[in-house]
């Protein structure tokens, strides 16, 4: 029997949706900040295979989800490319930043990156390994206008300024280092791929600042690459593209990029997206990540309205952005709890 969240992803309508959820190996779990704490830090912890696949397995043990995503972050891509990056506690991540093009040509040979990513394979095979059989195992990167706002700025920003003013200063550097990381995002997946994983994910986290025809030539365009060398490199691969707030840019966007699915953020409501988004394919999404920290009746509520706008397309269960640190663990178990018996 094939995987759930596989034949979601085919498009089939199955009577009860599968459900994972981003953030689901983080601070709110008490054994992830015990690992973490074993391993020194957030970084040593991506890089250490054994503890990275530990925390992976973590919420498969306490919840059973459907799905594994690879344990990592998007910001390591611009690390093995050469930009320093540390995480800053209680604030976020630091990179040394791109300003001109003497910058973008600084960075490392797109050939050299696995260097640094081995580790991450290495994490992907001990899970390819240890998860259950009916668990699937997401691969992930960024989305190039994303991981490009935190190279120029240095740090994430409320409104992608520093990106947005290099973009509209000097358009041939901006333009270079967009396609510098959509060619590393491809290598980057490929060896995810070749390693075990089984669907991949990209996060387009600050999509939605890009209006018009930035939003074609940044968020859609490499995104079409991406997709289009993936599926050429690994035939049949579901790829799952999350062009976060997009608002009326997720009407058309799995057919215009080739996404198998659209993960869809909760500022759009679960209907209006089975009306102009689930009509054309597989949806995840999108209970807000605030109800597992305010729980009851209220989180009921919202997640059977999620199920049901959903219900008659392709759906996978999923908040519409990352859990919080805040959130109270039970509160997860009940929205599981919810969705199955819904
Ligand atoms: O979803 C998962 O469980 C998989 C692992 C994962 C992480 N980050 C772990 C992480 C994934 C898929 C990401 C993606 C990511 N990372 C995004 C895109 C998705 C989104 O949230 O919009 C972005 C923008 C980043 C960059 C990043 N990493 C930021 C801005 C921060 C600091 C904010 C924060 O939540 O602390 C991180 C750190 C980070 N990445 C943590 C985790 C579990 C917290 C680190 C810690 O343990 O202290």
């Amino acid at each position: 029997m094939t995987k759930l969240i596989l034949r979601a992803l085919k498009g089939e309508i199955l009577p009860t949706p599968p459900i994972w959820m981003m953030r689901q190996a983080g601070r709110y779990l008490p054994e992830y900040r015990a690992t973490r704490a074993q391993a020194g830090d957030f970084l040593k912890l991506c890089y250490n295979p054994e503890l990275a696949a530990e925390v992976t397995l973590q919420p498969i043990r306490r919840y059973g989800f459907d799905a594994a995503i690879l344990f990592a972050d998007i910001l390591l891509l611009p690390q093995a490319l050469g930009a320093d990056l540390w995480f800053e506690t209680g604030e976020g991540p630091r990179l040394s930043t791109i300003t001109d093009m003497a910058g973008v040509r600084a960075l490392r040979p797109i050939g050299d990156i696995h260097d640094t990513l081995a580790p991450i394979y290495q994490t992907v095979r001990l899970l390819a390994d240890a998860l259950p059989r009916e668990t699937t195992l997401i691969g992930f990167a960024g989305a190039p206008w994303t991981v490009a706002t935190y190279m120029i700025a240095g740090r994430g920003t409320k409104d992608q300024g520093p990106a947005h003013a290099l973009k509209s200063t000097d358009r041939a550097t901006f333009s270079a280092l967009i396609d510098v990381i959509t060619d590393a995002t491809i290598e980057y997946l490929s060896a995810q791929v070749l390693a075990g994983a089984e669907v991949v994910k990209l996060f387009d986290s600050w999509a939605g600042s890009l209006k018009g025809a930035d939003f074609t030539d940044f968020a859609v365009k490499p995104t079409v690459r991406i997709i289009a060398a993936l599926k050429a490199r690994h035939p049949g691969l579901p790829i799952i593209a999350f062009p976060r707030e997009a608002g009326a840019g997720y009407i058309g966007f799995a057919a215009a990029t080739g996404a198998d699915c659209v993960a869809v953020d909760n500022s759009v409501s679960p209907e209006w997206a089975a009306q102009n988004v689930q009509n054309t394919g597989c949806v995840q999404g999108n209970l807000s990540p605030i109800h597992m920290v305010s729980g009851g009746q209220g989180l009921v509520d919202a997640t059977r309205r999620v199920v049901d706008a959903f219900r008659t397309g392709p759906h996978i269960f999923n908040l519409g952005h990352g859990i919080t640190p805040d959130a109270n663990p039970d509160n997860v178990q009940l929205m599981i709890d919810t969705v199955r018996n819904a």
